[in-house]
């Protein structure tokens, strides 16, 4: 008999976009109802560039959440002229968990992002001594490159080469998309990890162009080939403490998705934990989904795992076509797992 239930410690999401404003208020309850903890992107509008930034955007999200259970872990969007002292200042202060390398264009508000990394170097240095994570955004921006190269190039040209000059620093590969990542991040030093979506997990490049163009399918970086799909499968029920959880939900209204120059991002946060069991449960290994989604990242941070749980069941979970003015991945299909609810402490060792 299969397991009808599955209680996990509770998962943290630790790459998630909630936005702001209106929109803030309309997405967060989907992650904090799940997720004891996301690390929070930076990629607003007004970018957070600031420890002023980020606690007065951790204050708007805190008085958002309505009684759930929930942690926001601010990080700080590196531009060419971001400041040593003031990162420092966000690490001392407990308001700052790390800080996000967006290459300058590479994605959504990502217009004031890095244009080399020889501009950061100082930054990058004081990250280093203080033990600061690093949070790469792995995509090249050179229009000479194929978009389904961006990021394999970025290994080879920037992440290879920043991961020898900084052997301290510790770095977080996210949303990786191809086997060249996994192996990269397998093979490196101590300290490099990375995040795996579930919609890199349950998707290729396919996917955006079933019977004419599939908007809600993109996202940055692109989805790739089925051989890289496998790899990402592979690392992420691995057991590896070096792949964790981190959804990449980034919600957009569907009309700025269904257009002439449409945006990437794929709102997953309605459907991650039930994607992730669906997949863990295909490839024979429900029993490591916990390692992934409530272990590997909290030990990469350095924090303790949650003492509450998340249960879910096996019971059809037939996803919305719409929420509000978006879409969410895998609208209109039906997924084998859903979320029961919060259980409450475990009673086992802390792992
Ligand atoms: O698809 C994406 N959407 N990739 C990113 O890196 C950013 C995100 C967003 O903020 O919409
Ligand atoms: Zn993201």
């Amino acid at each position: 008999m299969p397991e009808t239930r599955l209680t996990l410690r509770r998962p943290d999401d630790w790459h998630v976009h909630l936005r702001d404003g209106d929109r803030l208020a309309q997405v967060l309850g989907e992650t904090a109802r799940v997720f004891a903890r996301a690390i929070v992107m930076p990629n607003l509008e007004a970018p957070v560039t600031t420890v002023k930034d980020a606690a007065a955007y951790r204050n708007r999200i805190n008085r958002s959440v309505k009684g759930a259970r929930f942690t926001p872990l601010m990080t700080l969007y590196l531009t060419d002229t971001s400041d040593p002292d003031e990162v420092e200042k966000g690490y001392r202060s407990g308001v700052v968990i790390a800080c996000k390398l967006y290459p300058a264009h590479a994605t959504t508000n990502a217009e004031h992002g890095v244009t080399d990394v020889a501009n950061i170097r100082s930054v990058l240095a004081r990250m280093e001594k203080v033990g600061l994570p690093l949070l790469v955004h792995g995509e090249v921006t050179d229009p000479d490159v194929d978009v389904f190269d961006r990021e394999v190039v970025f290994i080879e040209r920037v992440l290879a080469p920043l991961v020898k000059d900084f052997p301290g620093l510790r770095v977080v590969f996210e949303h990786v998309t191809t086997a060249e990542a996994v192996a990269f991040v397998r093979e490196s030093r101590e300290g490099i990890a990375a995040t795996i979506t579930p919609h890199h997990l349950m998707i290729n490049r396919n996917a955006m162009f079933r019977g004419g163009f599939r908007p809600h399918a993109y996202c940055l970086p692109v989805a790739k080939r089925e051989v890289h799909r496998l790899a990402l499968r592979q690392a992420a029920v691995s057991g590896e403490p070096r792949f964790f959880l981190g959804t990449d939900s980034a919600p957009h209204a569907a009309a700025a998705k269904e257009s002439a120059c449409g945006c990437a991002g794929i709102y997953n946060a309605p459907v991650a934990m039930a994607a992730y069991a669906t997949v863990f449960e295909e490839e024979g290994a429900l029993d490591r989904l916990e390692n992934f989604s409530s272990h590997s990242g909290a030990a990469f941070y350095g924090l303790p795992v949650n003492e509450d749980t998340l249960v879910l069941e096996r019971a059809p979970f037939a996803v919305p076509e719409r929420l509000g003015d978006m879409v969410p991945f895998l609208a209109g299909e039906t997924l084998p797992w859903r979320v029961a609810g919060l259980g409450g402490p475990t009673r086992g060792p802390v792992l």
